[in-house]
């Protein structure tokens, strides 16, 4: 079976509830390619999860930003990926560059997150990126490898992964990066699954990408035979979103 086109709005820190649901409505007057064609994903702020999920349009799903990496307890300011199971948040982001940057996320600590959450039962859409200074060091293959081996060592099961691919220096730039070099990463992850884990996991796994994508520049990126999708940044908070939903067909 093909992958299916898989398409993420991740409104990182942003928007306040009447925001939230100018965007909500907007989406679901929208007329969209069917939940056979794309598989849309929209991920507000925490606290904006429930009013999001008992709003939005049956066909397109939400996810949390981030959840815990173990079990919850006494970890304040954290949330469990069983308080998003229980919620019926089906995907939850893990390992974005800004976490992993701001916040120290290690390859290993968003390894055992990914491992716990899909533990659970939650779907994960798991970023690995380069920022640019590793790029222009020619380490973009190292570092993104290095990402998904902290992943790929601690889970067994990928079929509830979707791998994205965020070049850290193309996120909130505007300086997407070319078709041709998103390609060229997406065809290299997908060889490394090939030969760490195997061919299923390495024809089936969605390799989406993130950074600066936007209505205009979408097509020719989803073009690319490796490029299965897209988590969007600054475009899915506006109605753009939904031309880049369409570049599915
Ligand atoms: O997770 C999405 C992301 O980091 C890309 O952000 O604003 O460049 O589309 P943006």
């Amino acid at each position: 079976m093909g992958r299916k086109f898989f398409v993420g709005g991740n409104w990182k820190c942003n928007g306040t509830a009447e925001e939230v649901k100018k965007i909500v409505s907007t989406l679901n007057e929208a007329e969209a390619p069917s939940g056979d064609v794309v598989e849309v994903v929209v991920s507000p702020p925490f606290v904006f999860l429930p009013l999001v999920k008992s709003s939005l349009r049956s066909d397109f799903h939400v996810a949390a930003q981030n959840c815990w990496v173990k079990k919850g307890g006494a970890f304040t300011g954290e949330v469990s990926a069983e308080m998003l199971v229980n919620l019926d948040i089906p995907w939850v982001i893990l390992g974005h560059s800004e976490r992993r940057l701001l916040l120290n996320e290690s390859n290993e600590f968003v390894g055992d997150k990914v491992a716990y959450a899909l533990s659970q039962g939650l779907k994960v859409i798991a970023c690995v990126g380069e920022t640019l200074e590793q790029r222009e060091s020619g380490a973009t293959l190292n570092v993104v490898s290095a990402q998904t081996k902290g992943i790929a060592e601690r889970i067994s099961n990928w079929a509830n992964v979707v791998l994205a691919y965020e070049p850290v220096w193309a996120i909130g730039t505007g300086k997407v990066a070319t078709p041709a070099q998103a390609q060229e990463v997406h065809s290299e992850l997908r060889k490394w699954l090939q030969s760490n884990i195997g061919a299923e996991v390495a024809t089936s796994t969605r390799i989406i990408y993130g950074g600066s994508v936007n209505g205009a520049n979408c097509k020719e990126l989803a073009a690319q035979p490796d490029v299965d999708g897209f988590l969007v940044g600054g475009a899915s908070l506006k109605p753009e979103f939904v031309d880049i939903i369409k570049s599915a067909t």
